[in-house]
């Protein structure tokens, strides 16, 4: 998809910012209140995101609201959580949309309520046609999911006669996985202070540049996001070369298996 927008950015800009939004609950717990109030402080910090994106270029933004493990969370706050995810479905598409943002959401919707997945179809037909910045919430989502339904995709076409195993390689896996279509998370940004994946995107940031932060997700601010796409532009991505090589003074030779 070279024509897509997503695919450019301004110069040491990230094309693709993940973000894992933690620390709610410890920010409501600090001020002796339920973490339901941190949940929705974190609602409003998700619209700092957004205007941050919009405003500096970066294209594609991937949001982790909810994991397959957050399932498991008491039932009360479970239950919370879900309200308050129908409730900003209703709130912010409309206006997200008039920005030019397009949604979509990617983990095991089939979990999520009738009236929650409906919201979710609509969020993703109205705003199927825009461009500006692909908003992607992963809700319901583990990395190991998303691998084994890619997984599961392939095996199905084998099984119909559609493709051999040995047809099988990291492109073709690749293609099965959320975002196949965009590219990579160039920076993810963890808050929250916990140094760690947690199953989000595990086959995407594989060459993802990782920054973390002890802020909690409820008092993130366009200052600090700044902070992390100033390092991100600082840093060197080899992608598994040399110093020289990226900086264009060695050459880079063939990998057989790739260039195959
Ligand atoms: C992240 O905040 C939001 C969700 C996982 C839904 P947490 O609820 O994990 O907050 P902490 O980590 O307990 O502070
Ligand atoms: C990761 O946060 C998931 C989301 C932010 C939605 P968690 O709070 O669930 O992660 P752990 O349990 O601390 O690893
Ligand atoms: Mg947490």
């Amino acid at each position: 998809m070279a024509s897509d927008p997503a695919n450019t950015a301004p110069a040491g800009i990230p094309r693709h910012l993940a973000v894992i939004m933690d620390g709610n609950g410890r920010w409501a717990e600090r001020r002796r209140r339920p973490r339901m109030i941190g949940h929705r402080a974190g609602a409003r910090a998700v619209n700092v995101c957004i205007d941050f994106c919009l405003e500096r270029g970066i294209r594609a933004l991937t949001l982790f609201a909810f994991s397959s493990e957050n399932w498991a969370r008491p039932e009360e706050e479970v239950g919370a959580l879900m309200k308050l995810f129908l409730n900003a479905l209703e709130r912010e598409v409309e206006e997200l949309h008039r920005r030019g943002v397009r949604i979509r959401f990617i983990g095991e919707r089939a979990r999520f309520s009738d009236a929650i997945r409906q919201r979710m179809d609509h969020a993703e037909s109205v705003t199927a046609g825009n461009r500006r910045l692909h908003l992607n919430i992963a809700a319901s989502y583990g990395g190991r999911w998303d691998i084994a339904q890619a997984a599961r995709s392939l095996a199905e076409d084998v099984a119909a006669g559609r493709l051999a195993p040995a047809d099988i390689d990291e492109r073709l896996l690749g293609s099965r996985v959320a975002l196949a279509d965009l590219p990579p998370p160039d920076l993810f940004i963890r808050t929250g202070g916990d140094l760690r994946i947690s199953n989000f995107l595990l086959w995407q940031l594989a060459y993802t540049e990782l920054w973390f932060t002890e802020l909690l997700w409820p008092e993130l601010d366009a200052t600090t996001l700044q902070v992390a796409l100033d390092d991100y532009a600082g840093r060197q991505r080899r992608f598994g070369l040399t110093g020289a090589q990226v900086a264009g003074r060695e050459p880079v030779a063939q990998d057989n298996e790739n260039s195959a």
